[in-house]
């Protein structure tokens, strides 16, 4: 038996510890907030300011929503017993998708376990093997998997390149046509809306504009776009001050800071997701109290903007902050700050001694990025202090500039 398993897992085990990208966890001994206690190699627990959350509202830990959660699991238990189409399909169900829909200004909204669900499962409902899509190369994993499972032809553009986009689309046209093959073309373009390792935004006008004249579906995954993006945190559209995309996916377990995925749009997409979408239908419905935690984290949202506004402020502040020490990143306009290191081994011994300092920033490495592109990936939350974040940015340019 264990010969058998070393067939299948011994080499790829040993070539990850051998190239710096074999992975392990951290141990946090404290709730996600913007400071935390961590286990230390050594095995004592130590402070750190985490600078590595998605919880970018830093909403997990708020008395109030604390309490309506505890209150949503004595009104309805553990779990929900079923699938959404069996029995699953609970009051806070519902009541989180019409209020997914009201805050996304939308028609309607549908809710997936996680976010990765809601790609995977709405990607492979809309489209087949006869279809095209047309994907960034930076998309995130979730995307990719969902084209695989799609078996749609796949054209992947570089990285925001909107000319490479319409490139693509008229190669596939083509494609079809050579094939003389007369079924009406489906094509789908597909990006994230803020770029999870690099924090910068697709461009929203352009991709409405070439989806409209090319006679495409446009689908926009907002994971780290609701709750950051736009005054009041309703995501990429409200940034732009433009249309939304056709299908609009988002999670609710970042700046949300409860669990689950969603998709937005018309009526009809999302009447045919429930009855299309694989991850959708064939899982146990999330627990209704995560359902009313997530709607009672986004009303909380909706009502404070302020928080919002908060770290956009943050967010400025450490890129400034960085930037007069020396070390080179970009104004982010998300929550997400990449400081590209390359090598990986050397974004390990870095990450390693920030951690020894008391500042949390994993290390991201290939496969999550490419091969050389080895980074600090830093993100912000709406209530750091600035006094953190400066202290942060000196340890940094420290490291960064002096080597460890
Ligand atoms: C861009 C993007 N889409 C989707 C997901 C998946 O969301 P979830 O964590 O809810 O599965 C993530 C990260 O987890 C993400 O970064």
């Amino acid at each position: 038996m264990s010969h058998i398993l070393d067939i299948f897992t011994k080499d790829a085990l040993e070539a990850a510890r051998a190239n710096n990208t074999y992975r392990s966890m951290r141990l946090m001994e404290t709730p996600e907030s913007s400071r935390v206690k961590i286990r230390m190699p050594n095995g004592a627990s130590q402070e750190q300011i985490l600078l590595a959350s998605n919880s970018y509202l830093d909403l997990a830990n708020i008395d109030e929503l604390k309490q309506a959660m505890a209150q949503a699991v004595l009104e309805w238990g553990t779990g929900s017993g079923g699938a959404r189409l069996t029995t699953g399909n609970k009051t806070p169900h519902q009541e989180l998708e019409e209020f997914i829909a009201k805050f996304k200004g939308e028609e309607s909204a549908i809710t997936f376990n996680t976010g990765y669900m809601a790609n995977v499962g709405t990607i492979s409902a809309l489209c087949g093997k006869n279809d095209f899509i047309f994907s960034d190369e930076l998309n995130h994993a979730s995307i990719i998997d969902g084209i695989r499972l799609s078996r749609a032809k796949c054209f992947v553009y570089k990285h925001n390149d909107m000319a490479d986009l319409e490139r693509v689309i008229s190669a596939a046209k083509s494609e079809q046509d050579a094939k003389q093959d007369a079924r009406p073309f489906r094509g789908l373009i597909v990006t994230d809306a803020v770029f999870s390792m690099d924090g910068d935004l697709a461009n929203l006008p352009e991709l409405l504009r070439i989806a409209r004249e090319q006679g495409v579906l446009l689908m926009v995954d907002e994971a780290h776009a609701t709750g950051v993006l736009g005054k009041t945190g309703r995501g990429l559209a409200e940034h732009y001050g433009c249309a939304h995309a056709d299908v609009t996916v988002g999670t609710l377990s970042k700046a949300v800071a409860a669990e689950g995925g969603f998709v937005a749009g018309k009526q009809q997409l999302i009447d045919f997701l429930r009855n299309k979408a694989r991850s959708f239908i064939f899982t146990t419905a999330m627990a209704p109290a995560v359902a009313a935690a997530a709607c009672n984290n986004l009303r909380y949202i909706d009502a404070h903007p302020e928080r919002v506004q908060n770290l956009r402020d943050n967010v400025k502040f450490f890129c400034e902050a960085l930037q007069r020490e020396g070390v080179n990143v970009e104004q982010s306009p998300s929550a997400i700050v990449p400081i590209v290191i390359g090598d990986e081994a050397r974004a390990l011994e870095i990450s390693a001694a920030l951690q020894d300092a008391g500042i949390l920033i994993p290390a991201i490495r290939y496969p999550t990025v490419a091969k050389g592109q080895a980074r600090l990936r830093a993100s912000l939350m709406a209530t750091h202090t600035h006094e953190q974040l400066q202290a942060a940015a000196t340890v940094i340019a420290r490291a960064v500039k002096e080597g460890v």
